[in-house]
């Protein structure tokens, strides 16, 4: 059959507390072929037709958080990495589950050659999935991020920065220099306009504060972001300009002014030192 043909079919997954209104096809089972509401298990992923057997299944499911090792943990957040080769149900499942918001034309069952870092909100109940990142193994093309996703239900209060900025910590750890596989969508070329932007912006303010002098490729090597993204990036925001016969970096007031406010939103971080991970080897 043709992938691309086929039209939205469910309406909404039921998901812990919440419902949430699905944008894309995907590929569920058979069974689901004429049911418009899918009720997914927030600990297993585990796919139901009926409230009711959800249910059923809740009072025997036991796990209370991804499978796989925590290897964040700051606050009420915790990152937890998966293995798609040893845990084939649960990755499938999350790709069953994301393809929802996902608008790819090809789907990936093999899960194999992939890590999942799945994001959580820990509570007395349990560790409640926000969102998660996809990372080849072994990525030719140096990327550091295959695919991205924040639950809906969770978007736009910053989860996404810091599940970008996550990647970039581990690329940091394993000395590399990563981008993001593409093409992005439209709201992951958002997401990542507004970190690299606000990285480099922030960077070079330490090195002007510093009375100090910053190449390109230097702020690649302290921040693992590539240096055609920080390039288009700043080319993006009117930032490069020549002079003298050369290209310099110069900001904006209203640039300075846009990451100002930014910063102003006090946002969440991710905290290098509470991330316990050695590069897989
Ligand atoms: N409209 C405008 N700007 C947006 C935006 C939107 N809908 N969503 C994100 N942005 C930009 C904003 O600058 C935002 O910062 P701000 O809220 O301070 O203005 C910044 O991106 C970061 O937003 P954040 O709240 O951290 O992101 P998120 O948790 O909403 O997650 C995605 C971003 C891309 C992960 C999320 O939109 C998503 O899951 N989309 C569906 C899947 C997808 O397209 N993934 C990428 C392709 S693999
Ligand atoms: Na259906």
């Amino acid at each position: 059959f043709s992938e691309i043909s086929r039209v939205k079919n469910l309406e909404r997954i039921h998901i812990g507390k919440y419902d949430v209104e699905t944008w894309y096809f995907s590929p569920f089972p058979a069974e689901f072929a004429n049911a418009s509401v899918v009720y997914i298990c927030e600990f297993c992923l585990y796919h139901f037709i009926s409230e009711r057997q959800l249910k059923r299944h809740l009072q025997k499911c036991t796990v209370l958080h991804p499978p796989g090792n925590e290897i964040y943990r700051q606050g009420d957040l915790s990152f937890f990495e998966i293995d798609g080769h040893k845990q084939k149900t649960y990755c499938r499942n999350l790709c069953l589950l994301s393809k929802l918001f996902l608008d790819h034309k090809t789907l990936y069952y093999d899960v194999d050659p992939f890590l999942f870092y799945i994001m959580c909100k820990r509570d007395n109940k349990g560790c409640h999935i926000i969102g998660y990142f996809s990372k080849e193994k072994e990525s030719g093309e140096g990327y550091n991020l295959a695919c991205i996703l924040t639950l809906p239900q969770y978007q736009r209060q910053g989860y996404g920065r810091l599940l970008i900025s996550f990647s970039y910590e581990l690329s940091k750890k394993e000395g590399k220099i990563g981008s993001p596989e593409k093409p992005l969508s439209d709201l992951g070329l958002l997401s990542y306009r507004a970190y690299w932007t606000e990285i480099v912006v922030e960077l070079l303010l330490e090195v002007r504060e510093a009375n100090e002098e910053i190449t390109i490729e230097d702020i690649s090597n302290r921040t693992s972001v590539s240096q055609s993204d920080i390039l288009q990036t700043l080319q993006t925001l009117g930032a490069v300009k020549p002079y003298k016969g050369q290209q310099i970096i110069l900001l904006s007031e209203g640039l300075l002014a846009a990451y100002e406010r930014s910063k102003r939103k006090n946002k969440r971080r991710i905290d290098e030192n509470c991330l316990q991970w050695t590069p897989p080897q």
